[in-house]
């Protein structure tokens, strides 16, 4: 057991602090905000995140979790003190390290002994040589600093830690690794061993090709519409081949949350600084943001005009799972429905709250699917919650006033959007319907 402290409790501070107690460390986790650290010490989690909640209660009991906004009991005594800040996006794309800065010179002060610093934040290449000598002129101890980049997914992050698919631990010295090595040990899950540097890239490396995998097959969806092929056959099609895998060649309203449109950008700063132009990024990045603008117009060509028109919103999330509407697509949606002069309803079985605070009174909020819809003159499907995949579709047909589904993640079979009598927009594969004459509109 290791004496470990984590600093900063967000989604991967929190996940890995729970995680780290799970396999027997004392964790203790640092965080300046007193309501979020209250609400964690009575076990409560400021996140939502399934089956966190089981693990962060059973760990207060078994005292190998701790929750703290006092530096000074957080790192006194503690052998590895895992750094999990937030890197948010700068106007210009880079990462903003200000939040990092400031923890390392907290971890500097209040350091009572030699320890090693493990970075958990996605910082740009050359960072953690940066944070070494940072926290060496000012430590009183000697330390060392290694990069061990996070890969969990929001929704499915205790699976991801648990079950990780790999351990990437970038140091500049042996011992360092092996030390965060036998750290998780109990997980008995793959480690890789490599630089510092080329473990940072390897975070923006991961990210940045699956969001690159996205965009393809979003511009491929593209493709189909115009030539009469339907993307998820070509996708599914695709991914029989081994070598290109099932996995995110879900064409749909385009990608969003807290890391692929951060990290994306950074890459592209972080190419630039070195002066690479690295344009596949760049094209990655305007096929995401075009997305949505290909979902406005299948609506502005379907009604002359919105002013008025009652617009129900399924899944404001930026994927199912999660309350998240960070960079979610259907923010930016919503905002240009409103500027169209739409009523908009917009339901999300778990991220209202948080839309409220961005979206306010702007737009009106539904507590179920029938309620957003019902008198609805047209629908916009955001999230693929299973709640809203499950709708069946005829309820569309029922309870709408007309029943228009501009269908931006794919939930529904065109079949059955056709026997149910429903005008159904998708993304990359409305070319059955048009050929078939059922008088189901095409995007073009
Ligand atoms: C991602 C990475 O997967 C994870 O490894 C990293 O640590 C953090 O960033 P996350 O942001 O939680 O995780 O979401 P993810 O499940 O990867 O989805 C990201 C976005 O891509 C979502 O908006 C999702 O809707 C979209 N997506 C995903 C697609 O549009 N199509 C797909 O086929 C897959």
């Amino acid at each position: 057991m290791k004496k470990i402290t984590v600093v900063g409790t967000g989604y991967v501070g929190l996940v890995t602090g729970v995680a780290l107690a799970e396999i027997g460390h004392h964790v203790v986790c640092l965080d300046k905000d007193v309501e979020k650290v209250e609400l964690m010490c009575s076990g409560i989690s400021p996140i939502y995140e399934a089956g966190l909640e089981g693990y962060l209660a059973h760990h207060l009991r078994t005292e190998r979790l701790e929750f703290t906004t006092d530096p000074a009991v957080a790192i006194d005594g503690a052998e590895l003190v895992f750094i999990a800040v937030g890197t948010p996006e700068l106007a210009d794309g880079s990462a903003d390290l200000s939040y990092l800065r400031e923890a390392c010179m907290t971890v500097a002060e209040y350091l009572s002994g030699p320890a090693t610093i493990v970075i958990k934040s996605t910082v740009p290449v050359g960072t953690n040589d940066l944070i070494e000598q940072l926290i060496n002129e000012h430590a009183l101890y000697p330390i060392s600093v290694v990069s061990n980049p996070e890969f969990l997914r929001e929704g499915q992050a205790l699976y991801d830690t648990f079950q990780a698919e790999r351990i990437v631990i970038g140091s500049e010295n042996k011992a360092t690794g092996e030390l965060l090595q036998e750290v998780y040990a109990p997980l008995a899950r793959p480690v890789f061993h490599t630089d510092r540097r080329s473990a940072e890239l390897i975070k923006y490396a991961s990210n940045a090709f699956l969001a690159t995998k996205i965009s393809f097959i979003n511009e491929m969806a593209a493709l189909c519409d115009q030539l009469g092929a339907n993307v998820d056959d070509v996708a599914w099609g695709m991914g029989m081949d081994t070598r290109i895998g099932h996995s995110f060649l879900k064409a749909g309203a385009g990608y969003g949350g807290s890391c692929f449109p951060k990290d994306t950008k950074a890459l592209v700063q972080i190419a630039k600084e070195v002066e690479h132009d690295f344009q596949l990024m760049k094209a990655v990045i305007d096929i995401n943001d075009f997305q949505r603008h290909r979902i406005l117009k299948w609506m502005k060509d379907h009604y002359t005009n919105m002013r008025g028109l009652r617009i129900a919103v399924l899944g404001l999330s930026f994927k199912p799972n999660t309350d998240d509407i960070r960079e979610a697509p259907s923010l930016k949606l919503i905002e240009a429905l409103i500027e169209c002069g739409a009523d908009v309803v917009a339901y999300d079985p778990a991220a209202i709250p948080n839309a409220k605070e961005v979206l306010a009174e702007r737009i009106c909020y539904a507590y179920s699917v029938e309620e957003a819809i019902e008198k609805a003159d047209g629908c916009l499907i955001m999230t693929e919650w299973n709640e809203i995949k499950e709708t069946p579709i005829e309820v569309y047909h029922y309870l709408m006033e007309h029943a228009v589904v501009f269908d931006g993640r794919n939930c529904y079979s065109l079949e059955d959007a056709k026997r149910a009598g429903v005008m159904y927009y998708s993304v990359g594969r409305n070319y059955a319907s048009r050929r078939s004459g059922d008088g189901v509109k095409g995007k073009d």
